[in-house]
Formats: structure tokens, C-alpha cells, sequence
């Protein structure tokens, strides 16, 4: 078997990735995934401290990796973060727009209704998931709009393909984000280059520091109803692990994928295929 030809599919030796939200937990796992398959990262998020961690931590591993300090839901704290990195690296390869999340002010509940949450936490919500996707593709898409040649990679949500119950903003933040996957993959392919490449992946339920609230009650540190039901709808029966999700992202940043482009990738233990019955 021509093993060299299966690892080259894989290769990412040489890739200059740019990782918003890089030093979250599932991003953070991403950052070590593309550095172990060859490629250099910059880890973009606004906790610089951590970011500097990760950095610290994939270079000691033997990786490429430098921290950044940046919002990107401001267009031009993400062009000065561009700077440094094409200063540094002459190029970016690879985006992966990954900062996001929820906030419980935008979020149902027995203390707060529908029609109380505060405009401001919506619009939290919806930049943070939507519109700093949108602007890290402006502001790293036109490189790759220049060099012909590029890969967004966007995270949605299973909110995108029927929203969950208590997060309103957040579940249309995330359709809108599948949406604009599909979106900007066509326009980059036929205005700039077939070779720019853009997809998503919807990644199921992971456990992580800003859903922690919501599937474990704190108190007993047993599984809410939310989070039970949850597992009861996943039929892998379990949350998943960042882990889980780096086989499917380096066949989407690698040559492995050269004709996928425009996609939205479910990686959810099987959640999104089960009735329920
Ligand atoms: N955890 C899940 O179950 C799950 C499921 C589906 C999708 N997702 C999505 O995956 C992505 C990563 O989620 P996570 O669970 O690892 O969350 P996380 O909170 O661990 O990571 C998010 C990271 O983004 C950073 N960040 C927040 N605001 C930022 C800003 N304005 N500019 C730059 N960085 C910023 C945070 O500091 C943090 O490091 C998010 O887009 C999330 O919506 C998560």
C-alpha cells in the first residue's frame, strides 16, 4: 500500500492556520491538531493569557505556534492581529473562525422570560457567533483572495439545524453561521478562486466551561433534565470530547478534501439523525 500518498492526503506540513477563540477548549484542541499535523498556528482570542499558555505549551511539544491578544468582533483589532501574523509567516493558509458562544442574559429561563432578555446580551450573542465570523473572513478571506488559495473553516452548531429550547440568539446566530458557510463559499470559489475553500463543522454536545450551567447541576454536580435529555437523544450516549472532532477537521483543512467546499459537517454522536422514538 503507497502509504506516502495516504499521509500526503492528510499533510498539513508547511499550513499557516490562524485560530480565533484559539484558546477555548475546543479550539485549543484544534490548535494542537493542526500543529502535530505539520502546521504553524496563530491562536487569536481575547484571554491572551491563555493563549500565550497554549503557544507556550505546543512550542515546548515541538510545534510553531504564537498567541495573539485580540476581539475579533473589532475589525481593526483583527487586521492589527493580521499584520503581525502575515509580518511573521509571509502568508495564512487555513481560518478557522471558532470564538463564539452563549451568555445566560441571552438565555430563558424561570427568572428571565423571552421578552425580558436585554437587547444587549442578544446582540453579545450574535456578534460574537455571526458578525466576528463575518469580519475575520473580510479580514483574513482577502489574503487568500489575493494568493487564489485558502480554507475557512466556520463552527456552527446542532442549534443551526433546529434551534434548542432557552437560547434564542445563539441558535439563530448559528443557522446564520451555516448559512454564510454556503454563502461565502460560493462567492470565493467563482470571484476569486476555486481553490479557496470554505466549510463548517457542527459540532454536538462537548462539555465545556459555558454550557458546564446548563447540563450539570451545580450544586449535586448531577446531570440536569437539560442534560439528560441530551443523552438520551444522543445515541453514542455521551458528550463529546474536543478530541472527537479532529479527524473530521483535518480531512476538511487537508488536501483530503480538494473538492468539498460549502458544507456543514454534524460531528454529534448521531444526535442530529435520531427522532426521538
Ligand atoms: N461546546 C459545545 O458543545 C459546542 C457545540 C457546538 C458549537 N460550539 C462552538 O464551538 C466554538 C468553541 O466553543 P467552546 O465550547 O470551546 O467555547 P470556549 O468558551 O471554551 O472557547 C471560546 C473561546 O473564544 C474566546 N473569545 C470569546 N470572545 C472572543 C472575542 N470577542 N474575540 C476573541 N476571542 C474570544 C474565549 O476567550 C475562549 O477562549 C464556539 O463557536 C462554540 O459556539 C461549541
Amino acid at each position: 500500500m503507497d502509504t506516502h500518498y495516504t499521509n500526503k492526503l492528510f499533510d498539513l506540513n508547511g499550513q499557516m492556520a490562524v485560530v480565533t477563540g484559539g484558546a477555548g477548549v475546543i479550539c485549543a484542541s484544534l490548535c494542537r491538531t493542526i500543529a502535530t499535523a505539520g502546521g504553524k498556528v496563530a491562536i487569536l482570542d481575547i484571554n491572551r493569557q491563555a493563549a500565550e499558555e497554549l503557544a507556550a505549551s505546543i512550542n515546548q511539544s515541538g510545534g510553531e505556534a504564537i498567541p495573539i491578544g485580540c476581539d475579533v468582533s473589532d475589525k481593526e483589532n483583527i487586521a492589527v492581529a493580521a499584520q503581525q501574523i502575515i509580518s511573521t509567516f509571509g502568508t495564512v493558509d487555513i481560518l478557522i473562525n471558532g470564538a463564539g458562544g452563549n451568555n445566560s442574559q441571552a438565555t430563558t429561563s424561570t427568572d428571565l422570560s423571552f421578552f425580558d432578555l436585554p437587547e444587549t446580551a442578544l446582540k453579545w450573542v450574535i456578534d460574537l457567533n455571526l458578525i466576528s465570523a463575518i469580519l475575520s473572513a473580510q479580514v483574513f478571506g482577502k489574503f487568500m483572495a489575493l494568493q487564489k488559495k485558502g480554507i475557512i473553516l466556520n463552527i456552527s452548531s446542532m442549534n443551526a439545524l433546529r434551534p434548542l429550547t432557552r437560547i434564542p440568539a445563539y441558535s439563530a446566530a448559528k443557522a446564520a453561521v451555516s448559512n454564510f458557510t454556503q454563502w461565502l463559499a460560493v462567492h470565493m470559489a467563482q470571484e476569486y478562486s476555486p481553490e479557496i475553500r470554505v466549510n463548517a463543522i457542527a459540532p454536538g454536545f462537548f462539555l465545556t466551561d459555558q454550557n458546564r450551567y446548563l447540563l450539570f447541576d451545580e450544586a449535586t454536580g448531577k446531570l440536569t433534565a437539560r442534560g439528560q435529555m441530551i443523552l438520551d437523544h444522543t445515541p453514542m450516549e455521551r458528550f463529546g470530547t474536543p478530541e472527537d472532532l479532529a479527524g473530521t477537521v483535518l480531512w476538511l483543512l487537508s488536501p483530503a478534501s480538494t473538492f468539498v467546499s460549502g458544507i456543514v459537517v454534524p460531528v454529534d454522536g448521531g444526535f442530529s439523525a435520531f427522532s426521538g422514538v
